[in-house]
């Protein structure tokens, strides 16, 4: 693959290129400069990515021209929060970014959703850039616009929808991602290429040893074709009014034992792992899935290294998990169902026949 393969992202008036590349974070200043008419940038990072990549970035936005104002946060999910969004754009003013200043978000999720939201309030919208570190948010987060942060009833309750000017995905920054955090990626590589197509899941299939193996080729193809397919449904459906609950794919069971668990307990990856595998035997009985797509999805996600949990949790707290999330309308329960790679649909399913699944889910992991 080349060192900056070029993803468009086509938005009516908002369209963006993702740039996914090996060392990209070395021209991400003429990069940034080709696409921006800022002279001043708020440089938004946590303070793990910030000691990685920080002072290595400042500096090549500096040497093309631009004036940086540093701004980091301590790492983690807490720093998604209404608070630190407020200290951001309080920090924006007291440094004086204009109109057509720029807000680059370098770091994982978390910093994208915070960045960008406070980018969609200051000002009522200044530029903002992503240069996303981690492989959840290079293959997913960075692309689409959804921008955020947690109040106390949830994760995501305010948020923005606000589209970068531009993506940055140096797949050169992954060398220093934590096991899990990768393994958070990949669930959602295997979530995106089920939901896409067969060609997609078939290369995940023949590449899940070296994806596993984080080479860095196979990681830049992932994002690639993550990148792809997440800038289609995009188009297609901005605003999450349509097609783009299909990302939800996973996530129903997924956000419930993150919830029931403790959030951290379970790391992300494996909860959407598990809730894909949820999911798909569902689907067997509501949407004609096949026994053998479960068994191939299950095969898939054991190749990424993505095990299925040993222990179940109480069916009646994931049930009422379910129904505090956002995604639930009507206080009916949603699910994306799968019947073969490329080939789903949402639909709202019955307290009782969730409840019938999540019991025979629950005996299946006794004695495992
Ligand atoms: N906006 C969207 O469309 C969208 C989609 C999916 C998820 N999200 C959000 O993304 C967030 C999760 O993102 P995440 O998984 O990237 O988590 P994160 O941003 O918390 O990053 C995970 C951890 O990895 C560290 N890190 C980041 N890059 C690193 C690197 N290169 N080397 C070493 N450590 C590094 C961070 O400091 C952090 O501790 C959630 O808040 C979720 O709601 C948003």
């Amino acid at each position: 693959m080349s060192d900056d393969v070029q993803v468009p992202v086509e938005i009516p008036g908002a369209s963006y290129v993702v740039h996914v590349g090996e060392g990209l974070l070395g021209s991400a200043g003429e990069l940034i400069a080709a696409v921006s008419k800022a002279r001043r940038i708020a440089l938004v990072t946590d303070t793990t990515v910030g000691e990685l990549f920080g002072i290595g970035l400042a500096s090549k936005l500096v040497t093309a021209g631009f004036e940086v104002f540093p701004l980091s946060v301590p790492p983690g999910e807490k720093s998604k929060s209404w608070a630190t969004a407020g200290e951001l754009v309080e920090a924006f003013a007291e440094e004086g970014i204009g109109r057509e200043d720029l807000v680059v978000a370098l770091g994982g999720g978390v910093i994208g959703d915070l960045a960008g939201f406070a980018a969609a309030s200051y000002l009522r919208g200044v530029g903002f850039a992503q240069v996303p570190t981690t492989l959840l948010s290079q293959v997913d987060s960075s692309v689409g616009g959804k921008t955020g942060v947690d109040l106390a009833a949830g994760k995501n309750l305010a948020g923005a929808f606000k589209q970068p000017a531009i993506v940055i995905a140096d797949i050169s920054t992954l060398a220093s991602l934590p096991g899990s955090e990768w393994a958070s990626g990949l669930a959602e590589v295997a979530k995106s290429a089920l939901i896409d197509s067969e060609g997609f899941t078939a290369w995940v299939e023949t590449n899940s040893g070296a994806l596993r193996a984080r080479h860095e080729a196979a990681a830049q193809d992932a994002v690639v074709r993550s990148v792809t397919f997440k800038s289609k449904v995009v188009r297609t459906d901005e605003r999450d009014e349509g097609v783009r609950e299909c990302l939800n794919y996973g996530h129903t069971l997924g956000h419930a034992i993150e919830n029931v668990a403790g959030y951290g307990a379970v790391p992300h990856g494996i909860a959407v792992a598990e809730g894909m595998r949820f999911a798909a035997r569902l689907s067997v009985e509501v949407a004609g899935a096949t026994r053998e797509f479960v068994r191939r999805q299950d095969k898939l996600l054991d190749g990424l290294g993505l095990e299925s949990l040993k222990a179940a949790y109480d069916p009646d707290d994931l049930l009422s998990a379910m129904h505090s999330d956002k995604k639930a309308r009507g206080g009916r329960i949603r699910f994306v169902l799968s019947c073969e790679p490329g080939v789903w649909r949402c639909e709202a399913v019955s307290d009782e026949t969730v409840r019938e699944h999540l019991e025979a889910w629950a005996a299946s992991k006794k004695g495992v």
